[in-house]
């Protein structure tokens, strides 16, 4: 469970398009023999072929710009006249022609005290000259980590030798296979690799290997490509991973301006030089998940790190979800043991079931930030396809070989493979190892735990970038712990993932664990307990912001001063942050300022803490059997969380509500769900039926795409009695991708009438006593009356309706000695205090 097995769960069934040709997609769908043709009138250009795969015609006829559809059509056309991709690629690697890869858990061994390998590679040479040759090579030690000692045996026939050879490093299956001494005839060649198990023996011969012999400790260099907003995550990573004879290269998503911002500041505070951001269009990618673009990001950056003049041994790459659950010294220590071997996780099934799982066997073209997937394709013969995590440890030398800007021809031919692959970086190191001049520093071991639940992980949730079904890990929490801890006495150094939003106490654990002699002034440190995660900044273009978070941000920022009695001329919005204490989400954070009436100059900055209200209320019935129930936007299936941490739902969000009871209900229970739009006309109605084993869950809604504003109503109701009732803002927009919204487009979107729901007269019927019951606000106003507030007085009506919604609790000052309130910098809560976890100020 805890390996990086493939992504690839199964095929997205390609939907259908919505624009034009929907029905012939449809149909073809249905009946796979019909010939569907491509609409050649969408297109402004002549297709350089005739073509009619399915894929491919979906593909076309689903991208939205020109360039992107000529794209695909050009490579479809490639594909088709086999101009795409090399026939036969030719492997380099000396034992490679035509071997068959046998994974293995038993066979390596010796006594107790010296040896234990969990996992190796049987090769079965098919020379010419039978009888067949064999090759037993044991790649992967569990008790690597205490693997000083190194002994290579290397035989002819089928016993055992009685001397056994020792070679000094862990290069010793070359040696053997290149030294004559060694090397081996006949048709039976054993290669043991093994390491003394018992860690006070290897701490001494460790000690002789470095210091006695001279050897230097390695120099990693870490390859972060990081994306999102959790910058004081990154930062803490940063600050955790942190040696002066390091090399932190970090690459941020090219759409990602804000942590963009933020990693250019690590790097500034960082003068020792080690520290570097990769910078402008070139270098920078929009790395979208599964893309090829996140090999070209992962290539070039290696480009720039070898270019670097700090000089290093190993390149690990990292994500911003990563931790370390092994200290400093540890990964230095092993890697110095193993200079020179590369590390990477295979998937550790049959090839062909991988091949077509991570769909190996179809070519994908990116474009428009998607993959999109155009149909069959044939690998090249002659080579040995391998695949499984991208999180890899690998040797400077191979990093030179496979990020060339010349490459050889086996790099060059498997480039022009993986610049059309899903998941490039999951397959192309690992068969570029697997066929180079490096087959022999293959270690089946990525130094990485990673947390797989694939029940929750696997719900196709890159659907919307990928047409794939892809999986992801969990996040880790403060149960899994003993996992993590179990892992002591192996050689996993990282583990993933790890989000502050979801479960911080876990990377609290896990770093006080990893350096306890620090413990008391880790923990002691400010800002220890609370997680800032930025949500929105003045500064940013991109990507855009929710034009329904803007809006009730830059609403409760004008609240704030209006509580404040302060006589101002225009409200600017720097930033809202969500602000967690004690592993809980606490609240907004808005950051504002203000041009006072009377001095143009004089600004006025502060910070709020803001709860969002929860207008819920129960039955005296059901007192205390309802957990939460929660209606909200971005509802993530992995982590069953909602990401959208202000809450802010407008016309076009998609709501869902999620649940849980308590254990205590009586089951089975049938609930009806009733969706109450503010004039009282009923929108929805679900169903749920909770039984013991699911009293949690989420429900969606199919409402119609537009959304009416103001305040909605949920109902819960059992056995026909109202047990449960709770309200939602559906905010009207101020804004409109992301700038001012005109009144033409304020009344299209906010003034949205809906003539009927899709709810039948029976169920009308069945609700309107229950309905008729309650008073509703929005009721007694007529529609006219929003056409007056949206072309006069917007703001003013969408303050109303979030004051309602969110509840400002504190206030402080940032710069000013007027306002009576506490300074922002000694205040816990302030995203400007102090939070020494993420502060890389006196790193370096
Ligand atoms: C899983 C696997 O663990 C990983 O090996 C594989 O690359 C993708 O699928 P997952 O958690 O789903 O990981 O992906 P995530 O860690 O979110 O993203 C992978 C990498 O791509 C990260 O470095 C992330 O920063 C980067 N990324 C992702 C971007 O740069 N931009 C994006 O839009 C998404």
């Amino acid at each position: 469970e805890d390996e990086d097995l493939p992504k690839g769960l199964r095929q997205l069934k390609l939907p259908p398009d919505k624009t034009s040709n929907s029905n012939k997609i449809l149909q073809f769908q249905r009946n796979r023999t019909t010939r569907i043709k491509l609409d050649r009138k969408s297109l402004n250009f002549t297709p350089s072929c005739e073509f009619t795969g399915r894929e491919a015609v979906s593909a076309v006829t689903r991208a939205q710009s020109q360039v992107c559809k000529q794209r695909i059509v050009n490579v479809t056309c490639l594909n088709q006249q086999g101009l795409l991709y090399p026939e036969r690629i030719q492997s380099l690697c000396p034992h490679s022609p035509g071997f068959i890869d046998k994974p293995v858990s038993l066979g390596c061994f010796k006594d107790d005290k010296t040896l234990r390998i969990l996992s190796g590679y049987y090769h079965v040479f098919k020379g010419n000259n039978s009888p067949e040759r064999c090759a037993f090579l044991c790649l992967q030690s569990g008790y690597l980590y205490a693997g000083t000692e190194y002994s290579v045996e290397c035989f002819c026939g089928m016993e055992k030798p009685s001397q056994l050879k020792r070679l000094p490093d862990s290069s010793c299956n070359m040696k053997c296979s290149g030294n004559p001494k060694y090397s081996c005839g006949g048709y039976l060649t054993i290669n043991v690799f093994w390491t003394g198990i018992q860690k006070f023996k290897a701490q001494e011969a460790r000690n002789t290997s470095i210091d006695g012999e001279n050897e230097k400790p390695v120099r990693i260099a870490y390859l972060l490509t990081v994306n999102g907003r959790a910058s004081r995550q990154v930062k803490r990573l940063i600050n955790i991973l942190y040696h002066p004879s390091h090399l932190f290269y970090i690459h941020v998503d090219a759409r990602q301006d804000y942590l963009y911002r933020e990693m250019l500041e690590v790097e500034k505070s960082c003068k020792t030089n080690n520290i570097k951001v990769a910078r402008g269009e070139n270098l920078r990618h929009a790395s979208i998940w599964g893309g090829a673009s996140l090999l070209t990001t992962l290539l070039k950056s290696a480009q720039q790190m070898l270019a670097h003049h700090h000089h290093w041994d190993f390149l690990v790459n990292l994500s911003e979800s990563d931790f370390p659950i092994k200290n400093n010294v540890q990964l230095t220590q092993f890697l110095s043991l193993n200079k020179g071997m590369n590390f990477v996780k295979s998937h550790g099934r049959e090839v062909q079931r991988f091949i077509t799982k991570q769909g190996l066997d179809k070519t994908f073209v990116e474009c428009e930030t998607r993959m999109w997937r155009i149909g069959d394709r044939k690998l090249p013969d002659g080579i040995q396809i391998d695949g499984g995590s991208d999180w890899v440890a690998l040797s400077r030398d191979f990093v030179e070989y496979v990020a060339n800007p010349n490459p050889d021809t086996l790099v060059t031919d498997l480039l022009k493979v993986f610049k059309y692959t899903l998941l490039p970086a999951e397959s192309f190191f690992h068969t570029v190892l697997r066929n180079s001049k490096f087959c022999n520093t293959y270690i089946d071991n990525n130094l990485h735990v990673t947390n797989w639940k694939r029940k929750l992980g696997c719900k196709c949730q890159y659907k919307a970038v990928v047409d794939w079904c892809g999986c992801s890990p969990n996040d880790f929490k403060l149960e899994d712990f003993s996992r993590i801890r179990n892992t002591i006495d192996r050689n996993l150094f990282f583990a993933r993932k790890f989000e502050s939003i979801i479960d911080q106490r876990i990377i609290d654990r896990v770093e006080e664990w990893l350096y306890s002699e620090n413990l008391n002034k880790t923990i002691n440190a400010k800002g220890y307990d609370a997680y800032w995660q930025s949500l929105y900044h003045a500064a940013d273009l991109s990507p855009l912001t929710d034009d329904a978070q803007l809006t009730v941000s830059n609403s409760l920022a004008r609240l704030i001063f209006h509580k404040l009695n302060v006589n101002y001329k225009d409200v600017r919005l720097l930033e809202t942050t969500a602000y967690f204490k004690q592993n809980q989400f606490v609240g907004i954070l808005i950051l504002a300022e203000v041009t006072l009436q009377q001095q143009t100059v004089q600004q006025k900055r502060i910070e709020s803490l803001v709860y969002p209200r929860h207008n819920f209320s129960t039955s005296r019935e059901w007192l205390g059997k309802i957990q939460s129930l929660c209606v909200n936007t971005d509802y993530d299936q992995k982590e069953k969380t909602f990401r959208n941490l202000i809450g802010s739902i407008g016309p076009y969000s998609y709501p869902v509500l999620s649940y849980e009871f308590d254990i205590g209900i009586t089951t089975p229970q049938n609930l009806s769900i009733l969706w109450v739009d503010p004039y009282g006309r009923l929108a929805e109605v679900n169903y749920i039926q909770l039984e013991e084993m699911t009293l949690t869950g989420y429900v969606k809604p199919q409402f119609n795409e537009h959304l009416v504003v103001g305040t909605w109503h949920l109902f819960l109701v059992a056995d026909s009695l109202l047990v449960a009732k709770m309200n939602f803002l559906v905010t009207p927009l101020a804004y409109w991708k992301n700038k001012k919204i005109d009144p033409e487009k304020a009344k299209e979107v906010n003034n949205a009438s809906v003539d009927s729901y899709h709810i039948t007269e029976e169920i009308n019927k069945k609700w309107s006593h229950l309905l008729n019951s309650v008073n509703f606000y929005e009721r007694t106003t007529h529609m006219t009356d929003n056409e007056i507030k949206i072309n006069s007085n917007l703001d003013q009506w969408i303050d109303k309706l979030v004051q309602k919604h969110y509840e400002i609790d504190k206030i402080c000052n940032v710069n000013d000695t007027e306002l009576k309130l506490q300074k922002c910098i000694n205040t816990y809560w302030s995203s400007l205090s102090p939070d020494t976890k993420a502060d890389i100020n006196n790193l370096c």
